[in-house]
C-alpha cells in the first residue's frame, strides 16, 4: 500500500520546499506537478505547437520525453534527455505553464502520468490540485496558503538572491492576477479538498511548518519518525 500525502495551495505557500524536505525526512518520492506543466510548456514551444490548441497539446501531454534525474546532487530535470532544470524555474515558462494548465483536456492527459509516481513506500505530492483530483484518497491533506503580500515578499527575496531586481509592487500585481486565474478557471481551479488541513504559513518559519506537518504526519500514523 503506497501512502500519498497531497500538499498543495497558491505559489509561493512553501509547498515546494516544505515538499521536499517532507520526502526526504520519510524517504517518500517526490512528484513537482507544476514542473509537468512547465515541461509541457516548454515541450510545446520547442515543437511549435500552438498554445492555443488543446487537443495538440494533449497529444504531446502524453508523449513527451521527461525525466526527473535524483542521481546527481540535487535534482535535475530533462527534457528530450537535455537538462532543462534552469529554464524551468523562469517566469516566462510560468506563464506558458498557466497557459496550458487551463485545459481540461490537458488536465486530463496528464493525470494518469502524475499517478504513476506513487510508488512504494510514499509519495508527497505538491500542486494545485492534488487532494481534489489527482490522488482524492490520499489519507493526508495539507493546504498551505500565506497572505499574497508575504508571498510576494518570498519571491522577492529568491528573485534578489538571483540577481535578478524586480519591484515589489509588480510581485504582488503578478501574485494576485495568478491567484485569480488560479482560482476561477472552470479545470481543476485551486481550492483545498473538503477534508484537507488548512495551513497559514505567512508568519511562521520553515521549521515551524515542517514541525507542525511532522505532528500531523505522526499522529495519521503514516510513518513512524524516530527522531521526532
Ligand atoms: O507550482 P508551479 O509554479 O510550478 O506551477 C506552474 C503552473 O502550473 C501554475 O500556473 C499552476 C499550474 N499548476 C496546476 O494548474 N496544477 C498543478 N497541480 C500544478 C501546477
Amino acid at each position: 500500500m503506497v501512502t500519498v500525502i497531497t500538499i498543495d495551495g497558491p505559489s509561493g505557500a512553501g509547498k515546494g520546499t516544505i515538499s521536499r524536505m517532507l520526502a526526504d525526512k520519510l524517504g517518500f518520492h517526490y512528484l513537482d506537478s507544476g514542473a509537468l506543466y512547465r515541461l509541457l510548456g516548454l515541450a510545446a514551444v520547442r515543437h511549435s505547437v500552438d498554445l492555443g490548441k488543446p487537443s495538440s497539446l494533449s497529444v504531446l501531454a502524453g508523449h513527451m520525453d521527461i525525466d526527473f534525474d535524483t542521481s546527481d546532487k540535487g535534482l535535475r530535470v530533462l527534457l528530450e534527455g537535455e537538462d532543462v532544470t534552469v529554464e524551468l524555474r523562469s517566469e516566462n515558462t510560468a506563464t506558458l505553464a498557466s497557459q496550458v494548465a487551463s485545459y481540461p483536456m490537458v488536465r486530463t492527459a496528464l493525470l494518469q502520468r502524475q499517478q504513476l509516481f506513487a510508488r512504494s513506500p510514499g509519495l508527497i505530492a505538491d500542486g494545485r490540485d492534488m487532494g481534489t483530483v489527482v490522488f482524492p484518497d490520499a489519507p493526508l491533506k495539507i493546504y498551505l496558503t500565506a497572505t499574497a503580500e508575504e508571498r510576494a515578499k518570498r519571491r522577492h527575496k529568491e528573485l534578489l538572491e538571483k540577481g535578478e531586481d524586480v519591484s515589489l509592487r509588480a510581485l504582488m500585481e503578478q501574485v494576485r492576477s495568478r491567484d485569480e486565474r488560479d482560482m476561477s478557471r472552470d479545470a481543476s481551479p485551486l481550492v483545498p479538498a473538503e477534508d484537507a488541513i488548512e495551513l497559514d504559513t505567512s508568519t511562521l518559519s520553515i521549521q515551524e511548518v515542517m514541525d507542525t506537518v511532522l505532528n500531523l504526519v505522526y499522529l495519521k500514523g503514516l510513518a513512524n519518525i524516530i527522531d521526532q
